[in-house]
């Protein structure tokens, strides 16, 4: 099975190991890192993304400063160093938050250096199996949605590549295929970056799912002929109303399901809830440099003299979302008591 970052001991030296998700889908290279600056600078330069594994990724970057340390002073030192730069990458998933806060409490209390190297390396591998174990929940609650000879519509890429392994919505999709469902699905090709088009046909190509990619302004026009039967599409933040920020275009997509009478769905774990937030528009939107807009895969597509604006996600309000699917199971509205029943228990 796929899964985007590792870490593995060599020559005495702790080495992650993060599959470079720039370079495809002509090519299957892994970046080596030994440093959080170097975690961090995958997290911007997006050779790793997708809000699961950028959680993920923010616990590489605090247990490889730990695990490559020479003394308990360098690391703790190193760690607070870690865990403020990692957090300032990309501020819009909820989960690198999540995440690095708790590696951060599961290391406070260690008291000597083989201790915290113990712990930090534990913890990693924990949470990297708790995604898994949490993306198979989604999918299979998920895939219950989904009937034989559905049309599927997906945005950006909440793959394997998005997480540590198995993907949310992509996962649901998966999950459905695997029950020996005949679907197809229509990928976005998502623009500026391309995650629908690279990774999500990548990732549906590998495992032999029937698909087609689709330029990000035809799926209105395939919902009018009755092309789709369902959207299923990722999240990097959720508020305690059920408002959704993920890759932008998704909100388009929400009202055009919305106008066609097609469920709209949003697949993710629980973790991506942000208790601290009850509405969309307290969510940061991360706003990504113009060059990625001007530029289609490094070839220059604007006038030099043009603006661009690139934010890199849009909210979609709870009331336009049918469900949530979650680990827990699939939430319905009124999204409001739900998701406070969930943080309750
Ligand atoms: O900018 P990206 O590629 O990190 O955006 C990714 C998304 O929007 C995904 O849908 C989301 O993170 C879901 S992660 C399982």
């Amino acid at each position: 099975m796929l899964r985007t970052l590792e870490i593995v001991e060599r020559d005495e030296e702790y080495v992650g190991i993060i599959l470079d998700q720039r370079a495809l889908p002509l090519e299957e290279k892994y970046l080596e890192v030994r440093s959080s600056e170097e975690v961090a600078r995958a997290i911007e330069e997006m050779a790793v993304r997708g809000a699961l594994a950028i959680g993920l990724a923010g616990v590489l970057a605090i247990a490889i400063s730990v695990l490559n340390s020479k003394d308990f002073e360098e690391a703790m030192k190193s760690v607070k160093e870690a865990y403020s730069r990692v957090r300032k990458t990309r501020p819009t998933a909820r989960n690198l938050f999540w995440a690095t806060d708790k590696i951060m409490k599961s290391i406070s209390s260690c008291e000597t250096l083989d201790e915290l190297k113990e712990v930090a390396i534990k913890t990693f591998r924990e949470m990297a199996k708790e995604d898994e174990e949490t993306n198979k929940k989604i999918g299979y609650f998920g895939a219950k949605l989904i009937k034989d000879g559905q049309n599927i519509l997906t945005h950006c890429n909440a793959g394997a590549l998005a997480c540590y392994s198995f993907g949310t919505a992509l996962g649901v999709i998966r999950a459905a295929w695997r029950e020996g469902k005949r679907i197809h699905v229509y990928v976005d090709e998502t623009r500026p970056l391309l995650q629908g088009a690279r990774l999500t046909a990548w990732e549906l190509l590998r495992d032999g799912i029937p698909h087609t990619v689709i330029v990000d302004s035809a799926a209105g026009y395939l919902m009018s002929k009755g092309e789709i039967d369902l959207v299923i599409v990722g999240a990097d933040r959720i508020t305690m109303e059920g408002d959704v920020a993920n890759k932008i275009g998704t909100y388009t997509l929400a009202v055009l399901a919305e106008k066609h009478n097609i469920p709209f769905y949003v697949a993710a774990p629980t973790s991506t809830i942000d208790p601290e937030i009850e509405s969309g528009d307290q969510i940061k939107i991360e706003v990504r440099s113009e060059e990625e807009v001007k530029k289609f895969l490094g070839l220059e597509v604007s006038p030099r003299g043009s603006r661009a604006y690139n934010p890199a996600f849009d909210v979609t309000p709870g009331e336009m979302i049918t469900g949530i699917i979650t680990e827990k199971g699939i939430l319905t509205k009124p999204f409001k008591e739900k998701i406070a029943e969930l943080f309750k228990k």
